[in-house]
């Protein structure tokens, strides 16, 4: 089956040459077509280009884009979008004065979400979370990451792997998954972190493995969580087992943990709000992607990562949402770009690029995602009437979204 789009006003991130990222300078690049068309037959892209040389084809599905823009679908590299329940109380606490972290000292936070998880069915928690799956395939998400890390038993994080898995067979969006079990230390564990480490690495990982339930493995490498050793361990045996890093980093506090997810070959790095020189040194000519997550800035007023010494620097950057019942209780991709702009002075071009290919590189997909290129998977926004895409982040609580393809499908 075709589908032809029609009279794009702009296509944008055109890709006729694949790559996996842009870095550095590349990063203001954003190769758009003006008066544009789009073709694909089933789930792919066949063709693309000025109206003038558009195809003539016999289809009931030609969808005419005038006055309209039309861009991949974004790949949001970071989440914990699999929870039970909220924690709108910790919010109101911390509007009157605690902050994350004595929150957290508290037994709230990851520990509190924790005791819901594990208190909660399976099949409940699948239903609260195919909501957010869909809600940000709806805002423009066609591509998603989802850790466990709410379990911190080995039943827990099963039952939550079990669930993204679950929602990775019934949704036609790719959900990659990632173990967290390395997410917090449960109480039991506190003066006894070593244990933990081996409940994980000896038990764990290899049920894990065996029923193939994860692609990526994580730790909160942080002041009073992971330390770089401790994060080390869990790096190595995830290696063993197949499982490349991704690693929550510099959230907080610079503590070298960066020099180590390099070291271990981690495929991204994520927050590094807090980032010193030679982490940024670490990172030139390694093959990790930084992450920047600014929904979970704005939201607990915390610094934004800081996008242009980075891209000064010649680094690549991806933008994630970071949904969480915690840190960031939204998926909108769209208000990350938005607020990356705003926020961190990226232009729109860098953020499109980093919402897209570079999140695509983040989590393995940008062969099949993350640009307009000719075989890669048709996942893409048509947004409503707009006067140039500038308008993507200026009007930033706007719904600028007409429609959403996934697969070459209309949502
Ligand atoms: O990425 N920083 C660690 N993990 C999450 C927050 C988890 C939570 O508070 O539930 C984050 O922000
Ligand atoms: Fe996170």
């Amino acid at each position: 089956m075709q589908t032809l789009i029609i009279n794009i006003k702009e296509l944008l991130q055109v890709r006729e040459t694949a790559v996996d990222k842009v870095s550095g300078a590349e990063m203001a690049i954003l190769p758009t077509i003006k008066h544009a068309f789009l073709l694909i037959e089933n789930e792919t892209i066949l063709d693309f280009g000025e109206m003038i040389n558009c195809p003539k084809i016999e289809s009931n599905n030609i969808f005419d884009a005038s006055g309209k823009i039309v861009l991949p679908t974004w790949c949001d590299s970071h989440t914990h979008l699999v929870y039970a329940g909220n924690r709108e109380r910790e919010f109101v606490d911390r509007i009157n004065g605690l902050s994350y972290e004595e929150i957290a000292n508290r037994g709230g936070g990851i520990l509190n979400s924790a005791k819901k998880l594990n208190e909660t069915s399976e099949e409940d928690i699948y239903q609260q979370s195919k909501v957010r799956v869909e809600e940000i395939m709806q805002q423009g998400t066609g591509a998603v990451e989802i850790k466990s890390g709410y379990g911190l038993t080995i039943k827990g994080e099963l039952k939550m792997l079990r669930v993204i898995k679950r929602l990775a067979n019934n949704y036609p969006i790719p959900i990659k998954a990632t173990f967290l079990g390395a997410h917090a230390f449960p109480l039991d564990y506190k003066e006894n972190h070593a244990a933990y480490i081996d409940l994980i690495v000896n038990e764990m990982l290899p049920k894990i493995a065996d029923e193939n339930l994860a692609d990526y493995i994580d730790a909160f490498l942080e002041t009073g969580y992971f330390s770089v050793e401790e994060t080390e361990r869990i790096m190595i045996a995830g290696t063993k087992h197949g499982l490349q890093a991704k690693i929550h980093v510099n959230q907080f506090t610079a503590i070298n943990g960066i020099k180590a997810c390099v070291k271990h070959n981690a495929l991204s790095v994520d927050h590094l709000e807090i980032i010193t020189d030679e982490d940024i040194e670490v990172l030139k000519n390694s093959n990790t992607m930084p992450v920047a997550l600014p929904s979970c800035s704005y939201f607990i007023s915390i610094p934004y990562t800081p996008a242009r010494r980075m891209i000064a620097a010649g680094l690549p950057l991806a933008l994630a949402s970071d949904s969480n019942p915690g840190t960031t209780p939204s998926g909108n991709m769209n208000f990350v770009v938005a607020t990356a702009c705003i926020k961190m002075k990226m232009t729109p071009e860098e953020a499109i690029n980093a919402a897209t290919i570079n999140g695509a590189y983040a989590m393995g997909i940008s062969k099949t995602h993350g640009s307009i290129t000719k075989g890669k998977k048709a996942n893409f926004i048509i947004t409503k009437p707009l006067n140039s895409f500038y308008e993507i982040p200026y009007l930033f609580g706007s719904n600028l979204i007409e429609s959403v393809f996934i697969n070459g499908t209309k949502l």
